[in-house]
């Protein structure tokens, strides 16, 4: 009867894993979707808690109990208030923490269960396998959020660091095979591969730039995830297991996505001396020659005025500015005056997966207006006015004409087939990936500038005056 109270209650988890992933697939749903998933980690957790020790015959003393329940109310306490808190553009670091801290879980998993089950090579596997990879991951994932939140600015490579790296995964490969293989129960080679590991999960990430945290978060979140499925395993709890595949495979397909828009290969992110500072530092063997054509706010507001249709392309400087607000403010101005009005989401617009989507939330811009860019591209042509706010490398046309570029291959928003084009930023200096955009060049294009947020006031000043 327990038994199937537990795989009922295992089953419903699992349901609302899936479900509650599904649902975080759109703005509409993903608040619910949190919901969701996290009443499937509860039923799990109160399953784990109360039933498995009576299927598995263990007597828990009752203090035992108030510590469980004393640890799970500080680490809400503190994780209900961090996430409360957390400003938007710090979300990647908010969510590299919490991942390390999975990893760690994984790890302490295998540090507490490999005295029990020495002699039982499959258990051994598994614990070897969730140590290792929750502790790269762990350690790991500090060191992503240290560089995102900014404390550690440059990144730090040592000489030969990608033949180190190499070197010491693969003795962790054969540390951990040799621990499985030997049966081995000196607890000295497991606290080995446990600080081993720990120093590959730095020596990992310490290379990597800044600017391409979010693809290595995302890849870390994989590993956090593979090694809750090996403690899945291990335990026999399939809640774990659904959980823990559902986040490594959610961690993977991201990172391919992430790494795919930005036209880098994973390799080329971990290996490569890429993401310095907050720029990719890219080179384009073609300079661009031509005018720029400068426009106030009073230009801007009398060309967007007399449009039928408008389409708004928000980037990174628009959550630098946070000046989605006004942006919101001045769509709805256009939208009154009878102007049909959209946004054009490029995937990675901004530093992380969503950026834009989120902080257009924020502002409640209504999500029907936001379309991704494969279903707005062939929109362009028959636009009147394309309104670029802080975006730079998303609507790079070299992406399309210059094979020399370090973005040549990328999808990007093909804004310059539209009749107007308005840019506003705060001056010439390239974006993430360090090159110059023609598009400014375009006899089609104005440049705005300043500060997206003082630009867009004056801006929407100007239209009410019209
Ligand atoms: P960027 O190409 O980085 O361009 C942003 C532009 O915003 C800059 O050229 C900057 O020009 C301007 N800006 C900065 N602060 C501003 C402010 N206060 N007011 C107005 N403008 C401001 O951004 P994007 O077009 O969104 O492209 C994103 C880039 O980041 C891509 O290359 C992408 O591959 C990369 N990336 C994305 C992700 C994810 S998952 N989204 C992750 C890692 C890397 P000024 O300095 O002249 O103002």
């Amino acid at each position: 009867m327990e038994t199937a109270v537990l795989d009922i209650l295992y089953l419903l988890a699992s349901v609302g894993f899936i479900v509650g992933l599904k649902m975080l697939g759109s703005p509409k749903t993903a608040r619910n979707g949190n919901f969701y998933s996290a009443i499937g980690m509860t039923l799990a957790i109160l399953g784990t808690i109360f039933i498995y020790p009576k299927i598995a015959h263990l007597r828990v003393p009752t203090f035992v109990y108030g510590l469980i329940f004393t640890a799970i109310l500080i680490g809400s306490i503190i994780g209900w208030s961090i996430a409360k808190k957390v400003e938007m553009t710090k979300m990647p670091e908010l969510v590299s923490f919490f991942n390390g801290m999975g990893g760690a879980t994984a790890a302490l998993i295998g540090l507490m269960e490999f005295a029990h089950n020495i002699g039982h090579s499959s258990k051994m596997s598994m614990i070897v396998a969730g140590l290792v990879i929750g502790s790269i991951s762990f350690a790991g994932s500090m060191i992503a959020w240290a560089k995102l939140n900014g404390r550690l600015r440059k990144p730090i490579r040592l000489p030969k660091y990608n033949i180190l790296n190499t070197l010491l995964a693969l003795v962790l490969v054969l540390l951990g095979v040799y621990i499985v293989w030997a049966q081995v129960s000196n607890p000295v080679f497991i606290y080995t591969l446990f600080a081993l590991a720990l120093i590959y999960g730095v020596l990992f990430v310490l290379p990597i730039g800044g600017a391409d945290m979010p693809v290595v978060i995302s890849l870390l979140n994989s590993f956090t995830g593979l090694a809750a499925a090996f403690g899945g395993f291990l335990y026999g709890n399939m809640a774990m297991l659904t959980g823990g595949i559902l986040v490594g495979s959610a961690g993977t397909i991201l990172t391919v996505a992430m790494t795919k828009a930005m036209n880098r290969s994973l390799s080329a992110v971990v290996f490569g001396a890429f993401g310095e500072g907050s720029s990719a530092a890219g080179t384009s063997s073609t300079k661009i020659k031509g005018n720029i054509k400068e426009a106030g706010p009073s230009d801007a507001a009398i060309l967007l005025n007399y449009a039928n249709k408008v389409i708004i392309v928000p980037g990174y400087g628009l959550a630098v500015a946070q000046a989605q607000h006004v942006l919101h403010e001045l769509e709805e101005l256009l939208s009154k005056k009878g102007i049909d009005v959209k946004y054009a989401i490029h995937p990675v617009a901004g530093r992380m997966p969503g950026h834009m989507n989120v902080l257009l939330a924020e502002a409640n811009v209504d999500y029907d207006k936001l379309v991704d860019m494969e279903d707005i591209n062939n929109e362009f042509a028959n636009t009147d006015v394309v309104l670029v706010v802080g975006a730079n490398d998303v609507v790079n046309p070299a992406a399309h004409n210059d094979p020399s570029s370090p973005i040549y291959g990328m999808p990007v928003l093909d804004v310059e087939n539209a009749k107007n084009i308005i840019v506003n930023k705060r001056s010439m200096k390239p974006g993430y990936a360090g090159i110059e955009n023609e598009l400014f060049y375009n006899p089609k294009t104005s440049m705005l500038f300043g500060d997206a947020k003082s630009a867009l006031t004056k801006v929407v000043q100007e239209l009410k005056g019209l």
